[in-house]
């Protein structure tokens, strides 16, 4: 029993294999959070609650003379708002009177086997050898009997919970829901630090940890998507704790639109973390009858440091999240034609790029941007999705004949959720954008954004795309978005609708992704957003990979794949070698790193592979070949960061180690490179203590434990940007 509900004591106790979470209906019928960490045993903690008199703190009316009991300190499970509770709220709902009030009590609650389901959003799944059991409970507002029904999974083998709400009227008059949180923990103690992951374009995912001080912190996002700049991923945990010692707790929310996560320590030093859909600019009608789902929140809890906390979250997210088959399958190696060609290709030039890819071990050639319209440059022609038979005469069809004649496979490129002003699209339909009437339209790479909250205009966008995908033979698609929203007005909502258009965009968005991509299982989707601007477990719902960001830079890339391997599998990480000096930074590299770090991720290539040398290609096509040796390890194994880039600017390595623990991939790039410098030892991670390993290249054999206590030597001879990689293998019976 994942899920215990304690009549006498009423307490809901919430249990995975290595986690307990508790809750209790207080005797007025609050929800108090008592709980969440190590797994106890199902024990009533409400003894943590010590209920006190203080000042101005007021107390519920029901309470009549007890002064004891105030909502402005106890922790609650879902934040009543307007009353005694002055923290960051769970909620925040304008009645049909017009007050803003919320007082949620316990209704009933269910129990049930399974997963609960969300409807027109990607959430969770139960695999087939997961124990998943689903609590609900109903808050009900007895005055304006608006409810919160609150969701919450167990998965008991993966020690992961996942929460939703859902906001229901069941009363007799329209509201406004004004803000929604899908998740709210309240601690009753401090001393916690915030772990985010921050950017911009091109420079993703950057991590920052900061203790929690009084007041709030938050990150989020307000540009209509998950965004470069901040992450739907936070942490929070004891404060030094590391990759392997200390609590932490993750959250992590399955959403790509506008998104927020607070944490607060308030007054009594304790602390409140909130997630959920961010509030600015959102409200969203409700009539008597309506219901609001909010996005899931994935939460977890690790005792034993950051390492496990991403190992619990790569394991659900590569099993209980995508749906497409390619989750499970190998991914092709792929070179892609942006920073090979730009907009400046025709038949030719791509042919002759595939051709000499095709020895360098590539499976799959991508046509990126500019293939369609009119589209020489990135002024023109979104929307009008018909190949320009200017650059291909033959059309896509007879460049995919062609291309899966050299024995590769085809991917394209395609921007669904964007018009150019200059397209036949946006003449015919001018009003199908996000626009404000009488306000100019910002512009944002010369494009602008669909108004995906109307159906007219998504069904259009469905039948585009299925258009390409049913009519040329194509395996691989690479979904881009390259501008952040604006003007957030629907010509096809009426005035009291417009706060919904934010959340209405992204469910209109994942309606188009349900009839295109989930429609086509065969077919491998890569999501992107301008590199990785809308990285969240949504996209990867129905994307099994994304390009990880436009910064191909292997150095930077060392950071970028470090931050977004806390929450994201190594599986779900597109990485490809480019060209020196490197496009976006100018920096040399030895091509042998630019194929290590490629590695740690789902390799390919960026490049012009007519402008190699021979010895290029050669050892380009070894790089393809390491990787399929290595596939397995690099994408089903456990990953340990063994640096950290941020903190530790000498060289960055990291490591890959099977389930089983049989074999590993090491790797280091040297970052900084001083003379006459220091010797480095790094202590491996994850092998067996008791077993011996070989390791490519090096002589004689080591014990699992002196590889993870004693270490390795950092080799002195590596250069600046140079590398190691080391395949480590049990030896056969190699038990000590
Ligand atoms: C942004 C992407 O991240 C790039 O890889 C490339 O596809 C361009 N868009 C094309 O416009």
């Amino acid at each position: 029993m994942s899920i215990i509900y304690n009549e006498s004591k009423k307490t809901y106790t919430l249990l995975t294999a290595e986690t307990a979470y508790q809750m209790k209906v207080s005797e007025y019928g609050y929800l108090l959070h008592l709980y969440y960490g190590r797994r106890v045993e199902d024990e009533d903690l409400s003894y943590l609650i010590q209920l006190q008199d203080r000042g101005f703190s007021p107390c519920p009316n029901e309470l009549g003379n007890d002064r004891t009991f105030s909502l402005d300190f106890l922790p609650q499970e879902f934040s009543t708002d307007g009353n005694c509770d002055y923290r960051t709220g769970s909620i925040e709902v304008e009645n049909g009177d017009g007050s803003r009030i919320f007082v949620g009590k316990v209704l009933k609650h269910k129990i049930y086997d399974g997963k609960y389901q969300i409807h027109g959003m990607p959430s969770l799944h139960a695999g087939e050898n997961d124990t998943v059991q689903t609590l609900e409970i109903w808050l009900q507002d007895e005055v304006s009997r608006v409810t919160a029904v609150l969701c919450y999974s167990v998965f008991e083998e993966k020690n992961i919970i996942t929460r939703t709400v859902r906001v229901e009227n069941s009363g007799d008059h329209p509201v406004k829901l004004k803000g929604i949180m899908s998740v709210t923990l309240d601690f009753m103690d401090s001393g916690y630090d915030f772990i985010h992951f921050d950017g911009r374009h091109m420079m993703e995912r950057e991590l920052t940890r900061q203790p929690v001080a009084y007041g709030i912190q938050s990150i989020g996002s307000i540009r209509g998507s998950s965004s470069h700049q901040h992450n739907p991923f936070a942490i929070l945990c004891e404060s030094g704790a590391g990759e392997d010692w200390g609590g932490c707790y993750g959250f992590s929310l399955v959403y790509s639109g506008n998104f927020i996560c607070s944490v607060e320590k308030d007054q009594f030093d304790q602390t409140r973390l909130n997630m959920g859909i961010h509030p600015k600019h959102f409200s969203f009608l409700l009539k008597p009858g309506d219901v609001f789902e909010a996005p899931e929140a994935v939460m977890a809890y690790s005792d034993r440091g950051l390492t496990h906390l991403s190992h619990l979250y790569h394991d659900a997210y590569r099993e209980n999240l995508c749906r497409s088959p390619w989750a499970s399958r190998i991914r092709p190696v792929v070179i892609n034609s942006w920073e090979a060609a730009y907009f400046d290709f025709d038949d030719e030039k791509l042919l002759n790029i595939a051709r000499e890819a095709a020895d360098m071990g590539v499976d799959l050639f991508v046509l990126d941007d500019g293939w369609f319209g009119k589209r020489d440059d990135d002024c023109s022609s979104l929307g009008d999705w018909q190949e320009d038979t200017q650059k291909l005469k033959h059309g896509l069809k007879g460049l995919s004949d062609e291309i899966h004649r050299m024995g590769l496979q085809f991917g394209l490129w395609i921007e669904p959720e964007m018009v150019s002003e200059d397209s036949d699209l946006y003449r015919s339909h001018p009003d199908w954008c996000l626009h404000v009437p009488k306000r100019p339209v910002s512009r944002g790479r010369y494009q602008l954004v669909l108004d995906l909250s109307r159906k007219d205009v998504c069904d259009h966008i469905i039948q585009s795309i299925n258009n390409i995908l049913d009519n040329v033979q194509i395996e691989y698609i690479k979904w881009d978005m390259n501008r952040n929203i604006t003007e957030t007005w629907s010509a096809a909502s009426e005035k009291e609708r417009q706060g919904e258009i934010y959340h209405r965009y992204i469910l209109g968005l994942y309606y188009i992704m349900d009839h295109t991509i989930l429609t086509h299982p065969d077919i491998l989707f890569c999501g992107c957003s301008g590199g990785g601007g809308r990285y969240d477990p949504a996209m990867l719902y129905y994307q099994p990979q994304i390009w990880c960001s436009d910064d191909t830079d292997a150095v930077c890339r060392l950071k970028i794949q470090y931050g977004t391997s806390f929450a994201y599998p190594i599986s779900t990480l597109e990485s490809h070698v480019s060209v020196c000096p490197n496009h976006q930074t100018m920096r040399t590299v030895p091509l042998a790193t630019r194929g290590v770090v490629a590695m740690d991720g789902i390799f390919g290539f960026e490049l012009d592979s007519t402008k190699l040398s021979k010895e290029e290609k050669d050892a380009c096509r070894i790089q393809s070949e390491t990787y399929k040796k290595y596939y397995p390890i690099i994408a089903d194994g456990d990953y340990y960061r063994l640096t950290d880039p941020f903190q530790f600017t000498e060289y960055t390595a990291w490591q890959h180690v099977t389930k089983d623990r049989t074999e590993s991939l090491f790797s280091l790039v040297l970052t900084e490179k001083e003379p006459n410098d220091a010797q480095r030892y790094i202590r491996l991670k994850g092998l067996d203590p008791k077993a011996w390993y070989e390791i490519g290249g090096l002589p004689g054999r080591f014990s699992g434990s002196l590889l993870m206590n004693a270490g390795l030597p950092v080799p002195g001879s590596l250069g600046q940007y140079s590398s190691v990689q080391y395949h480590i293998q049990m030896i056969s019976g190699g038990k000590r």
